[in-house]
């Protein structure tokens, strides 16, 4: 029996292909600059200003799976009833993550990201009862939200950008109501070999005797992440999926 924090790759694989074989098809959209991008704040601002318009389209010519997953694992995970409360869509760009979290009967979103011109264009589906500009490497301070004000946090496609994950994990875990779900997805070798100490900030949570405090529940295998990018580099990259419980 697989240990209860991991989930079986043969499992996870046929959750991918049921949200793949729903997924729209049409021709990869190319996007050079996006390996090109500085992994910083400002290079994503600068990098999602410009795609905004077309960053859905794109994606989606990617066959990108990742908003419907991590949809579908706040779900299994919030406990029932759990789905009432707020979900903040931390990076949530152009509104795909939120689409898929709305399908999932999530239908009380916050989305906050550094990118206006994305947020303006998620702010068009009506589908967020909040949308923020902010910072997830918190530069400008605390995020700028109460104690315990979601249910749950999901956060898809964002993390390699970020590099204060000490900082933004203890407020996901002040934000996020106890027995809510913290749900992101980070790239593969990132996570593995805890790059800017993302893994060590996350355990060091759950050692914590009080708050701010989150259990370990998932690390998905590496999975696909834009499988149809017409650039290998790009296709070939992989990601884990992390849940956690806040305490
Ligand atoms: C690959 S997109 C993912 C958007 C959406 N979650 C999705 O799945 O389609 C990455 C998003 O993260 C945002 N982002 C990157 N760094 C950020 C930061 N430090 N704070 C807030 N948002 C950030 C970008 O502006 C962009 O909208």
């Amino acid at each position: 029996m697989l240990p209860a924090r991991r989930l079986a790759a043969g499992k996870l694989g046929r959750w991918a292909m049921r949200s793949l074989s729903t997924a729209a098809k049409q021709a990869p959209i190319a996007m050079p600059s996006l390996g090109q991008t500085p992994k910083t704040a400002e290079g994503a601002r600068e990098l999602y200003d410009k795609w905004a318009q077309s960053y859905d389209e794109t994606l989606r010519s990617w066959d990108y799976p990742a908003p419907a997953q991590a949809a579908q694992l706040l779900n299994l995970h919030l406990v029932p009833g759990g789905t009432s409360g707020p979900v903040l869509d931390a990076g949530c760009g152009t509104g795909l993550s939120g689409e898929a979290l709305h399908a999932q009967g999530f239908t009380r979103l916050v989305g906050i990201d550094v990118s206006e011109a994305s947020l303006k264009l998620c702010k068009t589906k009506g589908i967020y009862e909040q949308l923020e500009i902010c910072d997830l490497d918190c530069s400008a301070g605390p995020l700028q939200f109460e104690d315990n004000s979601f249910s749950g946090v999901v956060s898809v496609g964002v993390f390699s950008y970020v590099h204060n994950f000490e900082r933004l994990f203890k407020e996901l875990c002040r934000i996020t109501a106890p027995g809510g779900v913290v749900v992101f997805t980070h790239r593969h070798p990132l996570w593995g070999e805890d790059v800017d100490g993302v893994r060590s900030a996350a355990a060091a949570l759950e050692a914590n005797t009080e708050a701010p405090r989150w259990v370990q529940l998932l690390v998905s295998e590496p999975q696909d992440y834009m499988p149809c990018n017409p650039d290998p580099a790009e296709s070939s990259k992989k990601i884990n999926y992390i849940v956690h419980r806040v305490l």
